[in-house]
């Protein structure tokens, strides 16, 4: 009853969202709006030694996604001997918190294990071994996975296809027959093309729109894309983003927006976290304006795990919550342009 009557509450008009800034530790992003539904990605180490960390998940999202333990690397060390104890642990935490979980990724060119990047196959073997691993690791999450990232990041920016093993062995269609497998094994999860630098209308978008279409008119199972959103205050905001999101929905596609993150080149200033703040606000109030965009998933959202300072030398602080779980200027931007969709 209390969380519903806020989540009305919050719904009026701005002046009421003064009054969320005292209960931002007792209820979350996931209180605010029916949609999207919110989410972020889950360190699962962090998930099991650092309470905070898992009050926090629990209290702010209604969709978790795996950051890093469905990859293929994880879930398969060893040629045949699968391990999914940590996909399951997630899974469990979702289903007692009320969370759906969106699965990541079963064919990508990364992360995959070194037994399947230093070994001798040839391509029929190659696809029998993709064919495997998305009959074994979909099937064994049957009917427990809201959405899939079926296929992760196979264009470059100019439109053409990515050069992987996948593409070397199986030739273009490799995505098509992962979808169809994906869709065997478990029929029930939505099916999702996922990448980054797909904001922008421009070559990758396009291609990524005529493949989807492509797909589609053959009757290949797939249900959406997945806008990863991974921004910077350094570059300036996509601002064809929403028109882009409503033309893969007018073309009969789910869209989401699947890792969410503003990095900053360090210090962070007061200045800085405006833009932030409204880079995340403009990315939400896109999503939210586009009826089929169904998820808004953060990769991350609090700077103490985060995988940005790793991987962007001199960058960082690229989520909504600091190192110490306060809201920064991005969670009350969130918060207010899901307040408004209402
Ligand atoms: O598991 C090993 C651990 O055993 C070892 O001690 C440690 C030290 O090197 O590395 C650990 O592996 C790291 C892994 O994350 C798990 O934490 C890898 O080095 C590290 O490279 C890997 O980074 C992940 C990255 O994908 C790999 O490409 C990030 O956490 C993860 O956030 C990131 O996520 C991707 C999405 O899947 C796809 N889109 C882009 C996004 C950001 O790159």
């Amino acid at each position: 009853m209390l969380r519903t009557l806020l989540a009305v509450l919050v719904a009026v008009p701005t002046m009421l969202v003064v009054v969320p800034a005292a209960t931002a530790n007792d209820h979350g992003l996931r209180d605010v709006a029916k949609r999207p539904l919110v989410g972020t990605a889950v360190d699962m180490s962090a998930l099991a030694n650092d309470p905070t960390y898992k009050a926090a998940i629990a209290r702010e999202f209604n969709t978790v996604t795996p950051e890093n333990v469905m990859k293929w690397e994880t879930v398969e060390p060893q040629q045949g001997l699968t391990d999914f104890s940590q996909g399951d642990a997630l899974v469990r935490f979702a289903r007692a918190n009320h969370q759906v979980v969106r699965g990541h990724t079963l064919v990508w060119h990364s992360q995959l294990p070194a037994w399947l990047t230093s070994g001798t196959f040839t391509n029929r073997e190659l696809e029998a071994i993709l064919r495997r691993h998305i009959f074994e690791e979909a099937g064994h999450f049957r009917g427990r996975i809201y959405a899939w990232d079926v296929v992760n990041e196979a264009f470059n920016e100019d439109g053409t296809l990515r050069d992987t093993i996948w593409l070397r062995a199986l030739g273009p269609d490799y995505i098509a027959k992962a979808f169809i497998w994906a869709h065997k094994a478990d029929p029930h999860a939505k099916l999702y093309y996922n990448d980054y630098n797909l904001e922008s209308i421009g070559p990758k978008s396009d291609a990524a729109l005529a493949l989807v279409r492509q797909l589609k008119a053959r009757h290949v199972p797939i249900d959406g894309v997945g806008f990863q959103g991974h921004l910077g205050i350094q570059y300036p905001y996509p601002d064809t983003f929403g028109d882009n999101l409503e033309r893969f929905a007018a073309a009969g596609f789910d869209v989401a927006i699947t890792e969410a993150d503003v990095r900053m080149v360090l210090p962070v200033t007061p200045e800085k976290l405006a833009t932030q703040a409204t880079y995340f606000g403009d990315m939400m109030r896109s999503c939210a304006a586009v009826r089929r965009c169904v998820t808004f998933t953060l990769w991350g959202f609090t700077d103490k795990y985060s995988w940005v300072p790793g991987f962007f030398a001199g960058e960082g602080a690229a989520t909504p919550l600091d190192e110490a779980f306060h809201p920064k200027p991005a969670y009350f931007a969130l918060r207010d342009a899901l307040a408004r969709a209402g």
